[in-house]
C-alpha cells in the first residue's frame, strides 16, 4: 500500500487557521464547548484549538463504525462516558470526517438530551457525493471526492494517522 497526497500539510495549516478565525468572530458571545469525537479528529481538534481565540471548553466522545481491514462502514458504537456537562453551552461538534453521515447524524440525535443551547457541525473534510443523511456541516476544510484516505488522524486499519498530511490509500 502506498499514499498518494491529496492535501499538504501547509494547506490543511491554511484551511485551518481560516476557520478558527471564522468561529472565533461567530462564537464572540456565548460559553463555547468544542466536542471532538475521537479518534480521527484528534490533530483537527488539537489544531483548531489554538486558532479559536474565544475561551472555550474541550469535550470528548469516542465514536467507532468498525471497519477493520475495509473501507466501507460498518455498526457504529458511541462511548458518552467522557461527555462534559453541557447544559446551557454553545456546542461545536467536530468530526474528522462527513462520509455517509451516521455518525454525526447518532451524535445529533444523543445531543439533544444534554440541555446544549445550540449544536453546530464542523468537519475537517466531507465526502458531498456519499452523504446518505440530510446533513451539512456548519463548517468544513475541504470538499474531497469519494476516496478512502488517510492522515492527519485519519486511518486504515488503525494505521497511518501519524502521516502530518491527507492522502489517498493506494495498492
Ligand atoms: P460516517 O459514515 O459519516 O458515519 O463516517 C464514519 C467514520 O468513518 C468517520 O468519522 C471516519 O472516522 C471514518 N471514515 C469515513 N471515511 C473515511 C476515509 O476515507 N478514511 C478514513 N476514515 C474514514
Ligand atoms: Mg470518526
Amino acid at each position: 500500500m502506498s499514499v498518494r497526497q491529496l492535501i499538504s500539510q501547509q494547506e490543511i495549516d491554511q484551511s485551518v487557521a481560516r476557520l478558527g478565525e471564522q468561529m472565533s468572530r461567530e462564537y464572540a458571545e456565548a460559553p463555547l464547548t468544542v466536542l471532538g469525537v475521537l479518534s480521527g479528529s484528534l490533530m483537527f481538534v488539537a489544531d483548531l484549538m489554538r486558532k479559536i481565540t474565544v475561551p472555550h471548553q474541550l469535550g470528548l466522545v469516542q465514536a467507532s463504525s468498525y471497519r477493520g481491514p475495509t473501507t466501507t462502514p460498518g455498526e457504529l458504537t458511541l462511548d458518552l462516558a467522557t461527555l462534559p456537562d453541557l447544559t446551557g453551552r454553545d456546542v461545536l461538534l467536530v468530526d474528522d470526517i462527513l462520509d455517509t453521515g451516521q455518525t454525526v447524524a447518532r451524535l445529533q440525535q444523543e445531543l439533544r438530551a444534554t440541555g446544549l443551547r445550540s449544536l453546530k457541525i464542523a468537519v475537517l473534510l466531507w465526502k458531498r457525493s456519499r452523504m446518505q443523511r440530510d446533513i451539512e456541516p456548519d463548517y468544513f476544510c475541504f470538499d474531497i471526492p469519494d476516496e478512502f484516505v488517510v492522515g492527519y488522524g485519519l486511518d486504515y486499519n488503525g494505521e497511518y494517522r501519524h502521516l502530518p498530511y491527507i492522502g489517498v490509500l493506494e495498492p
